[in-house]
């Protein structure tokens, strides 16, 4: 008999479903019409789980999965998994460590470009027919140069570094903060939030949310000012979104690319409203290429927890 696996989030790489399929039993949690009495009857039979970094595995249901050998996170984010309860059980929990890096990195500068650029509202202009109804120049209004910009790095992980790499190569002025400074990492480091926003032109958020919800509020948005930028391709949780939302309203900070929401798929309306907003619907990740890394590194995570190993990308064993 097939392993059997719960799966929480679909997966969009037909090659990696199929290779789920042949090897496991799958079940798709989010397709259950009654999860609840699907638990009750095939909870004990579970041997993995797979989820998306965002949605993760609440602790009650980890606790309905007696037999549970590995949850495998089909992303780089665990902070919606209780690493501490899976550490007691000795569970192994993997995430897809390095897969999503570049693309993530991408995303962010795509983000801080169109907000410097009013990519998107110029698209709308031309899309809409404007262009033809307000041929003068300055109807729509100039925007702010990236290349050159002074950029403030928070969390300077792996994500946290390429976006540096990136920005180095439009010749922008980097400084980071994290928990500590890093040896590894030749660029300033500024130990507090505020303190860097004040002399940035524009804020990229790479940090895992685990130890900083919220550190994104009214006093760092005030001291990045009326002509500075935030960038949020890690979680939306590290962002007060009332402050940020009312920030915007009144202009005091030029503008925003969000990929990343404290309630996904909700995004309040004000920021949806917002033109010096440029929005994502959290795809920093979701690329062929990514997503395909990402869903072997599931199997592989899988595959070694379920032949007794520990596996290579496990955070918890
Ligand atoms: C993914 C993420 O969108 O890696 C993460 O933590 O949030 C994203 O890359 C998600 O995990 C896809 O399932």
């Amino acid at each position: 008999m097939k392993p059997s696996v719960l799966q929480l989030n679909p997966i969009l790489i037909p090659a990696i479903n199929d290779q789920l399929g042949t090897l496991y039993e799958v079940h798709r949690f989010f397709e259950l019409a009654d999860p609840e009495a699907w638990l009750r009857a095939h909870g004990d039979a579970i041997q993995a789980v797979i989820t998306g970094g965002h949605t993760g595995i609440s602790r009650a249901l980890l606790e309905r999965l007696p037999n549970l050998r590995v949850v495998a996170v089909n992303g780089v984010g665990t902070d919606a998994v209780d690493l501490a309860y899976c550490r007691e059980r000795g569970l192994p929990v993997t995430a897809t460590l390095g897969a999503l890096t570049e693309d993530v990195a991408d995303l962010a500068l795509g983000l801080l470009i169109a907000a410097c650029r009013n990519l998107c509202a110029g698209d709308r202009f031309v899309r809409d027919g404007q262009w033809v109804l307000h041929p003068q120049p300055s109807a729509i209004p100039l925007a702010r140069r990236f290349s050159g910009m002074r950029v403030g790095i928070v969390g300077m992980g792996r994500v946290g570094r390429a976006v540096a790499v990136r920005a180095a190569a439009f010749g922008c002025h980097i400084a980071y903060t994290d928990l500590r400074a890093m040896d590894d990492v030749a660029h300033r480091f500024v130990p507090d939030l505020v303190e860097l926003a004040r002399e940035v032109d524009a804020l990229v958020l790479c940090a895992a949310a685990d130890r900083a919800e919220g550190i994104v509020d009214a006093a760092v948005l005030e001291a990045l000012g009326p002509r500075g930028f935030l960038v949020n391709v890690a979680r939306g949780r590290l962002v007060d979104e009332a402050d940020l939302t009312e920030a915007l309203a009144a202009g005091r900070i030029a503008g925003a690319g969000l990929d990343v929401f404290v309630d996904e798929p909700h995004v309040p309306e004000a920021l949806r409203r917002s033109e010096r907003v440029t929005l994502q619907a959290h795809r920093a990740s979701a690329t062929w290429e990514t997503r395909t890394a990402m869903g072997e590194m599931v199997l592989a995570g899988i595959a070694q927890a379920l032949a007794g190993e520990r596996p290579a990308m496990s955070l918890t064993t």
